[in-house]
């Protein structure tokens, strides 16, 4: 079986590629680093020539400019959509995020894109399956709520329930190797914690000590936990402690 993986260098598609590889499937690697544009389609269509599936945990820019970056996304994923259509993949997982659909996000032009993405997909004649999760361990560092200074490291003051992008992977390569039965997998972490408490928890086993200051989120639902996943959701650990045990 050969399997694409969108995204292939990334926090996830490259634990899935690692999945994937050592489970001896052939893999085809997808991002600009290995020549293959999704935005332009430069490279797309051929390199999914004989593909059976394909993951789709592509994360594209740019992130400076919200709206270029919903226009990129949306472009991204219809050229996915076409190409596995032209060569009649049979299978596409892509990798979402719960919670994006809550009215606070109507303004929100990055989840706007990502409601957009599982549209496209969703309403395609692929096999697929949408992989949506809660906020992984690594969001710890993500730019989009924390800022690292050289004196301190502020952070949006975000309710999560976070995975590890590692069991997030696992998630991902048990999908795409089945064929769909469920067109929506929700999954969480086991435990609720506040962002700053995360982010410090982190800074602290990486011997930082640098202070975690908290700020105020985008909207005020995200410190009420808008983005906490809905009870349906498969719970996959390891909780924070045990991820901690794992990252240096
Ligand atoms: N972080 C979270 O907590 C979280 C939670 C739930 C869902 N998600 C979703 O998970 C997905 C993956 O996120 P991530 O953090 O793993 O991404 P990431 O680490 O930022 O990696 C993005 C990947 O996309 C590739 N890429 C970017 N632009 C591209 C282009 N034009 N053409 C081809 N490849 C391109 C990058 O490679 P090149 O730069 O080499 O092109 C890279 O391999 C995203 O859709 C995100 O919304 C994230």
């Amino acid at each position: 079986m050969k399997i694409a993986v969108m995204g292939a260098t990334g926090t996830a598609g490259s634990r899935a590629v690692q999945r994937l590889k050592a489970r001896d499937f052939d893999v085809v690697e997808v991002s600009r680093s290995c020549g293959i544009d999704l935005v332009t389609g430069e490279g797309l269509t051929d390199a999914l020539a004989d593909v059976d599936a394909v993951v789709d945990a592509s994360n594209v820019g740019p992130s400076d400019d919200p709206r270029k970056r919903r226009g990129a996304v949306t472009t991204a994923t219809r050229n996915v959509v076409d190409a596995c259509t032209k060569q009649q993949v049979s299978r596409l997982v892509l990798l979402s995020i719960v919670g994006i659909e809550h009215p606070a996000f109507d303004r929100f032009e990055y989840y706007l894109a990502k409601r957009e993405q599982e549209a496209i997909v969703e309403n395609s004649d692929l096999n697929a399956t949408l992989v949506k999760t809660s906020q992984w361990h690594e969001f710890a560092t993500n730019p989009a709520a924390v800022t690292f200074h050289a004196d301190k490291v502020e952070v949006q003051d975000w309710l999560v329930q976070p995975v590890a992008a590692d069991a997030v992977a696992d998630v991902l390569v048990q999908e795409v190797l089945k064929p769909s039965n469920e067109s929506r997998v929700l999954i969480t972490g086991p435990e609720q914690i506040r962002l700053p408490d995360l982010t410090r928890r982190l800074l602290d086993a990486r011997g930082d000590s640098r202070p975690v200051h908290t700020t105020e989120p985008y909207f005020l639902e995200l410190k009420e936990g808008v983005l906490l996943a809905p009870a349906e959701a498969r719970v996959v650990g390891p909780d924070v402690e045990g991820w901690l045990s794992t990252v240096n």
